[in-house]
């Protein structure tokens, strides 16, 4: 656990689910946080779990401008090591009655903020000698999953973005983590959006036999600090990813038979 020790490590999507887990453990860890979300109060809440330092920096990342994000979050401790872009959120709804706004806002969220918090950190990096980018992707971003439509096409162009940075770049020290969960018991099907925009606002079987938040948390701090590519954490679930890997008919099949449920 010491190679976190003092690092400086900045976490979007900080204040529920996989992210609070991660803050709560990296804290404990001996790491100095910064918690960016937009409901500060919940910021707080998990601030003062937080066994060591934090700062909080509520932010909408639907929205720019990144770059001054990226300074503000620079100027809480003087540098950071490394950046975990985690926040993001679900769809429950059809393609056909998804709208406009909502495809524009889930890939605003799980697409554009990632990228564009990388872009602007990365000058930093260079300057400072290293750091690292982690990115929580989904098995969405492996595979097509029904009534997912524009997350999983939002996760398939952050996991496009991500491995093709890490063929790409040249900065000494630096490193790129792509995590691609599976089911993790979060809030993340409560406010998955309907097509028209609303809050599905339930929690869904799948999402409640999925692995507990801490649990992949501890996964997620592990890839990180052994520096992996990408790693892909889940419960029995891992398996269809092999199935539309090694027998896709078979995979097809089974997503269309539960494509109208909420799973
Ligand atoms: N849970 C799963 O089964 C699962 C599976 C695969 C991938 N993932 C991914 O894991 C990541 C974390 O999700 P979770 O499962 O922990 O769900 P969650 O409990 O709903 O957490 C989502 C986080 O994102 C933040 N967020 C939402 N909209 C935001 C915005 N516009 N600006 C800034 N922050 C925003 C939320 O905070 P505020 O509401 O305070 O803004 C919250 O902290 C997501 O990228 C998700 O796609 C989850």
């Amino acid at each position: 656990m010491n190679y976190f020790r003092d690092k400086v490590i900045w976490i979007t999507g900080a204040s529920s689910g996989i992210g609070e887990a991660l803050a709560l453990q990296l804290s404990a860890s001996g790491a100095r946080l910064i918690l960016t979300s937009r409901n500060e109060n919940a910021l707080q809440q998990v601030k003062s779990q937080c066994t060591g330092p934090a700062a909080v920096l509520p932010a909408d990342l639907s929205a720019g401008p990144f770059h001054d994000l990226v300074q503000a979050a620079i100027s809480e401790y003087g540098k950071i090591d490394i950046l975990i872009n985690n926040a993001g959120i679900g769809q429950r709804a059809t393609a056909e009655a998804t709208s406009e706004a909502v495809l524009r806002r889930i890939m605003e969220l799980d697409f554009y903020a990632p990228v564009l918090l990388t872009q602007a950190i990365i000058p930093h990096f260079r300057e400072n000698g290293g750091g690292q980018v982690v990115v929580t992707g989904s098995m969405a971003g492996l595979m097509g999953v029904p009534r997912r439509t524009a997350y999983s096409a939002a996760k398939h162009a952050a996991m496009g973005y991500f491995e093709s940075l890490q063929t790409e770049h040249d900065i000494p020290g630096f490193s790129i983590t792509i995590i691609s969960p599976g089911r993790v018991r979060t809030n993340l099907s409560l406010n998955a959006l309907h097509g028209n925009g609303a809050r599905h606002g339930q929690m869904d079987e799948g999402q409640e036999k999925g692995i507990p938040a801490a649990t992949c948390a501890r996964k997620i701090i592990q890839a990180i600090s052994r520096q992996r590519k990408h790693v892909v954490i889940a419960g029995e679930e891992k398996w269809l990813w092999w199935m539309r890997k090694f027998i896709p008919p078979l995979y097809y099949t089974i997503a269309r038979k539960y494509g109208s449920k909420d799973v």
